[in-house]
């Protein structure tokens, strides 16, 4: 998978800007605010029709302009494609290969992208929603229905919700919603735990590329039952508590080093280490199961990991197509310069 180019228009800092990139690495540099991470974010919208900066994307519409619009040309093994971008005031046109789409919901999937950025960290140490995302977010690449079984289930939590927030609540509207949103959330979770039932062994590889640390990485996923929502008395709870108390919203996959929960207890560094780790066997699984690369966009990471692991992280992602931003070109190894395109902002 390569994206060969892109175009934007009006789109944060760019007015009308366009870009070639080689299929190995390509190297985004400048000095603050010229643009770096807004290429990223561009690339990431086409990908997931979500930024990862804002979670309103008139806010990437520049400032006194009415509309971004963004057009990217990539290929897969088959062939070439193009998607389209138009969105402002009153408008959202999302084109696939210049047909128009009904919406982002046609195109998601298509163009398989894995951004880390400072907060790839926020997998180890944030709330389990983080976690769970980055569930989600794998398996969106790599299961065809992934994607429509969590956007109904996320439909019918907000209209089961919404009732339980209801004074005059109608019982049989909350048991019928109930009965929909069951099956559903099972899938949900038992396509989840196939998935970590696969990390143990590859993390535990890539940790030790990383870190040169052989240690036991365990993935736990705990899931909250949906069918507990038809057990007696739970619907009074509900009523009470005015929300949904069971099903995949709320699981948990715990980490596990050496037996030690590391939320709590790992370093920093232990912890981006544990990440990338992470990160890196979404990358292989989407590599294996699609048979294409996915596109890597590291932005500006180099921070907080000391040389070594940041050179080990650098040679883990020698395959595929990647975007690096970086302050400064001295941090990167003169081989990943020899090799990569480099873009000045
Ligand atoms: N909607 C917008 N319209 C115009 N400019 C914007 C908009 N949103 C953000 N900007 C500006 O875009 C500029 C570029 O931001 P960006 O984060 O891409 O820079 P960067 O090169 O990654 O910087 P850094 O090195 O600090 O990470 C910033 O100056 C920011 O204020
Ligand atoms: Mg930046």
């Amino acid at each position: 998978m390569e994206i060969s180019s892109l175009h934007i228009e009006n789109f944060r800092s760019f007015q009308k800007s366009e870009f070639n990139f080689s299929p190995s690495y390509n190297i985004i540099t400048g000095k603050n605010s010229t643009g770096k991470t807004t290429i990223l974010e561009s690339i990431y919208l086409a990908s997931s029709g979500k930024s990862f900066i804002t979670s309103h994307l008139l806010n990437c519409v520049s400032f006194n302009k009415q509309y971004f619009f963004i057009s990217l040309i990539f290929q897969d093994s088959l062939r070439g494609k193009n998607i389209n971008i138009l969105i402002g005031n009153g408008k959202k046109e999302i084109q696939l290969n210049h047909k128009k789409t009904k919406g982002f919901f046609e195109i998601i999937g298509m163009l398989p992208v894995i951004f880390l950025n400072y907060k790839v960290v926020d997998i180890i140490k944030g709330s389990p929603e983080k976690r769970r995302n980055f569930l989600n977010h794998w398996l969106i690449f790599t299961d065809p229905t992934y994607y429509s079984e969590l956007s109904n289930y996320y439909t019918l939590l907000y209209q089961r919700n919404a009732l339980l927030k209801n004074m005059d609540i109608s019982r049989e509207l909350l048991s019928i919603l109930s009965n929909k949103i069951i099956p559903v959330g099972r899938v949900i979770q038992q396509k989840r735990k196939e998935a970590v039932s696969s990390l143990n062994d590859i993390v535990q590889k890539n940790f030790y590329k990383i870190s040169g640390k052989n240690v036991k990485i365990e993935f736990i996923y705990n899931s909250s039952p949906t069918e507990k929502l038809l057990k007696n008395g739970m619907e009074n709870a509900e009523i009470q508590r005015k929300r949904t108390l069971f099903g995949p919203h709320l699981d948990e996959l715990e980490i596990l080093m050496d037996g030690i929960r590391v939320r709590e207890f790992s370093s920093l560094g232990e912890a981006y280490s544990i990440a990338f780790a992470m990160r890196f066997a979404e990358k292989e699984s989407i590599k294996g199961k699609r048979g294409e690369e996915p596109i890597l966009l590291m932005d500006d990471f180099f921070s907080d990991l000391d040389e070594t692991r940041r050179e080990n992280v650098l040679r883990m992602t020698e395959d595929g197509q990647i975007f690096l931003t970086t302050l400064n070109l001295n941090i990167i190894p003169k081989d990943v310069l020899d090799k990569a395109k480099i873009i000045s902002l």
